[in-house]
């Protein structure tokens, strides 16, 4: 070999390796569902929808898990309108997201699910994948067409084959945890009752409560409502009991759900305190990043967001089919993430991987809140 070969390879084998640490392996691309946009099923700004998939293998081959993407909600027109210039509602800004937690495809850190069909749903509508307004708003070409999206998507993996699936699970994080618990049932209907159907909602639990929360969380949902006009959308099993505008809160609309549920929680959720717990007066600042930078004034409020959300949880019926999981940590999200998943607190000894598989595969039940009344700094660092 002489001393160019030399160097071509040595130099190959350089940018081979240097190309191999600028793109980690847990990134997978958008695919652009253009043909959903026919049906009229697009973001916000009229842009198609997008999803990444990793095909399953192995024992793996027949198994799906769907993770519906997360990320708030707008509120009102205005709201609506700045969401349509990023990321969350549009598909224009971003071609790839991270395959971490429980769909990471390394069985080192996701030993149940790591070789399953992957789905994970870009969330760019607002409307925690609800909405379904036929006019375009034509003044500033706002689409509302959430609901669309999810059967878009489902339509398309049903092609790729998912409705011969032996397993599968609709999961999703804060409002694609929300999203997971109001679609569980629907998604369930596209398999025959031998497929065994899950679904697991992560910190898509927001509490509706009383008193000075209600008094700020009611109107939050009050506003998504009326501003995508859900209320002929959400089910009726709740709309017809109560005030409509009480369907988008889980505690009013899990009673309902057949399709065996997992919810998990923590008791201290970081976004639900700042969002609608904590009183105005009082500034937030730094403590919505990390427990670390709260002060002691904050971390008593803090402390008292617990109480509310045990007594919310005990309200609930016990069904032996829903699977719950609440944590201590001071954070909004766990399973979409490698820190919390491979690194997971402990709930009575156990991991909320574990926890997690157990239940799905009828090994056995889990329904347990950590005793801590104080938060915990968990690791919550991205991916
Ligand atoms: C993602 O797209 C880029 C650019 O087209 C391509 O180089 C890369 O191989 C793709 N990644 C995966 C995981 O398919
Ligand atoms: C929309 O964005 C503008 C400019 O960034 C900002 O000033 C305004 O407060 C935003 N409106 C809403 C409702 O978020
Ligand atoms: C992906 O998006 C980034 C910006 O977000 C852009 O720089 C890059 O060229 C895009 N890659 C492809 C293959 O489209
Ligand atoms: C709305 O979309 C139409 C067709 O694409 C375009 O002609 C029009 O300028 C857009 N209006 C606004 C306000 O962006
Ligand atoms: C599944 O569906 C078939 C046909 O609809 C029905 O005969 C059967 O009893 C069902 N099995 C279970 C376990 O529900
Ligand atoms: C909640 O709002 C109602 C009606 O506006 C008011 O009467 C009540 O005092 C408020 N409760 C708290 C605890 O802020
Ligand atoms: C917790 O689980 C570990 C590992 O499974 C086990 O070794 C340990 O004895 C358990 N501790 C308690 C208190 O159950």
């Amino acid at each position: 070999m002489d001393r160019f070969t030399a160097a071509l390879i040595l130099l190959s084998w350089l940018s081979f390796v240097t190309m191999n640490a600028q793109v980690p392996d847990y990134i997978q691309n958008f695919t652009l569902l253009e043909s959903a946009v026919a049906k009229g099923a697009v973001c916000l700004d009229g842009s198609p929808p997008a999803y990444a998939y990793v095909e399953g293998y192995g024992s793996g081959s027949s198994n799906w898990i769907v993770y519906m993407e997360g990320g708030g909600w707008c509120e009102s027109l205005m709201d609506c309108i700045n969401r349509s210039k990023k990321y969350h509602g549009s598909s224009k800004y971003e071609n790839d997201t991270n395959f971490v937690g429980i769909l990471d495809s390394d069985s080192q850190l996701n030993q149940y699910f790591y070789n399953w069909n992957k789905v994970f749903i870009h969330y760019c509508d607002g409307s925690v994948y609800m909405s379904d307004i036929k006019k375009v708003d034509p003044s500033n070409n706002l689409t509302f067409r959430g609901a669309r999206i999810y059967h878009a998507m489902m339509e398309e993996m049903l092609h790729k084959g998912m409705g011969n699936a032996h397993n599968a699970i609709l999961s999703g994080g804060s409002a694609g945890g929300l999203s997971t618990i109001l679609h569980c049932d629907r998604f369930r209907y596209l398999f025959p009752n031998t497929t065994r159907v899950k679904c697991i909602s992560d910190s898509g639990f927001f509490i509706h409560g009383e008193g000075a929360l209600a008094n700020k969380s009611g109107p939050h949902f009050a506003h998504v409502i009326e501003t995508h006009e859900l209320g002929a959308l959400l089910p009726k099993s709740c709309t017809s009991k109560r005030d409509p505008n009480l369907c988008l809160f889980p505690e009013y609309l899990i009673e309902d759900v057949s399709t065996p549920l997992f919810l998990v929680e923590t008791a201290f959720d970081s976004f639900q305190i700042k969002y609608s717990f904590k009183p105005k007066s009082i500034q937030w600042g730094l403590c919505e990043l990390s427990l670390e930078q709260c002060n002691s004034q904050q971390i008593r409020i803090i402390e008292e967001f617990r109480p509310i959300v045990l007594k919310t949880l005990m309200k609930l019926d016990k069904s032996c089919s829903r699977g719950v999981f609440v944590d201590s940590c001071y954070l909004h999200g766990h399973i979409a993430r490698r820190s919390t998943w491979t690194r997971s607190p402990l709930v009575r000894n156990t991991t909320m991987e574990q926890a997690i598989a157990d239940w799905y595969f009828d090994r056995s039940p889990f329904q347990e809140i950590d005793n801590n009344a104080s938060p915990q700094v968990c690791p919550h660092s991205d991916p």
